[in-house]
């Protein structure tokens, strides 16, 4: 069987199988925030395709840790950054390039996240969620888009199920995965036809470090958020970097423009019913 991340290219726009270099050469991504949830998972999960990375992540020992969790630790190499540093993203092409000589894939992943309603959001908090959620990764896909070749350079960006839909207390932070939204759509129109793919996940309720202060101890989170995801269990990362690896792999050699919701079906329920009677 083939190796889809590996297999040499011969016309890469019109071969809907081939993911890999000219040469043969194994896909390299850029992983933003990769110290830790779906930034860590989506890093394995490449890994474990074949493809090497570059692991960003501002936590040392978080992406240190990724690294070590890799087993070859010459397929991933590491990189100490704040994605919202004036440097950070062309630092960090610069060292895919130096550890890797190409650059093929880019998942905007790092982010943050709190229960905040618009009344409740200071000046201060809600540039913090423009610049980390939004402004960065505006940046990295411009850093990293002359790098992408035609035909199997792909961007994968991480908004959410509240960017989606209306949802209570999460102003700051759904404005901006909606506008990750429309900047995943507006960069698939302006760079499709340079044979560039940019796709959007939405994940719902994934155990991470994002949420498990929550999940056990917010019974309106629990309400809101939980009970009414049909699936008999909550997302796991590994179940948001199957997303990723799928969108930017050549499986989905078709797919651009598009927000895929990994909910484990959240968002077709009625939740805002349900919580609003809490
Ligand atoms: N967990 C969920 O339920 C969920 C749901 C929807 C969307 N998301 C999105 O998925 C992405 C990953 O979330 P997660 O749950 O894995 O979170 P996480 O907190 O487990 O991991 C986020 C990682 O990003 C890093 N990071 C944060 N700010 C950074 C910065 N300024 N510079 C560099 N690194 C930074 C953190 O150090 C951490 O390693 C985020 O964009 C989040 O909004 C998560």
């Amino acid at each position: 069987m083939s190796d889809p991340v590996s297999d040499p290219v011969s016309d890469p726009v019109s071969d809907p199988v081939s993911a890999g270099g000219p040469a043969g050469e194994p896909c390299v991504a850029l992983v933003t925030g990769a110290g830790s949830g779906i930034g860590r998972a989506t890093t394995l999960r490449f890994v474990c395709a074949g493809a090497r990375v570059l692991a960003l992540d501002r936590d040392p020992e978080g992406v240190a840790e990724t690294r070590r969790l890799a087993g070859d630790p010459g397929r991933v190499a590491t990189l100490v950054e704040d994605v919202t540093a004036e440097g950070a993203p062309a630092a960090a092409v610069a060292a895919a390039l130096r550890h890797f000589g190409r650059l093929d894939w880019l998942v905007n992943n790092a982010g943050i996240g709190n229960a905040k309603a618009a009344d409740q959001t200071s000046d201060a908090e809600w540039d913090r969620y423009v610049d980390v959620n939004l402004r960065a990764l505006f940046r990295f896909s411009r850093e990293a888009l002359p790098h992408l070749a035609p035909g199997r350079g792909a961007i994968v960006n991480l908004a959410s199920v509240f960017g989606l839909f209306g949802h209570p207390r999460v102003a700051p932070y759904a404005a901006t995965k909606a506008a990750v939204v429309g900047l995943t759509r507006q960069m698939a129109a302006d760079y499709g036809p340079a044979g560039i793919r940019v796709n959007a996940v939405a994940p719902g309720v994934i155990e991470t470090a994002l949420t498990r202060g929550r999940i056990d101890a917010d019974p309106r989170f629990q309400a809101l958020n939980i009970d009414p995801i049909p699936f008999p269990r909550l997302g796991r990362p590994e179940d948001v970097a199957n997303a990723i690896y799928f969108l930017c792999s050549q499986e989905a050699s078709y797919v651009s423009g598009h927000v895929l919701a990994v909910d484990g079906g959240w968002s077709v329920t009625n939740y805002s019913r349900r919580g609003a009677a809490l």
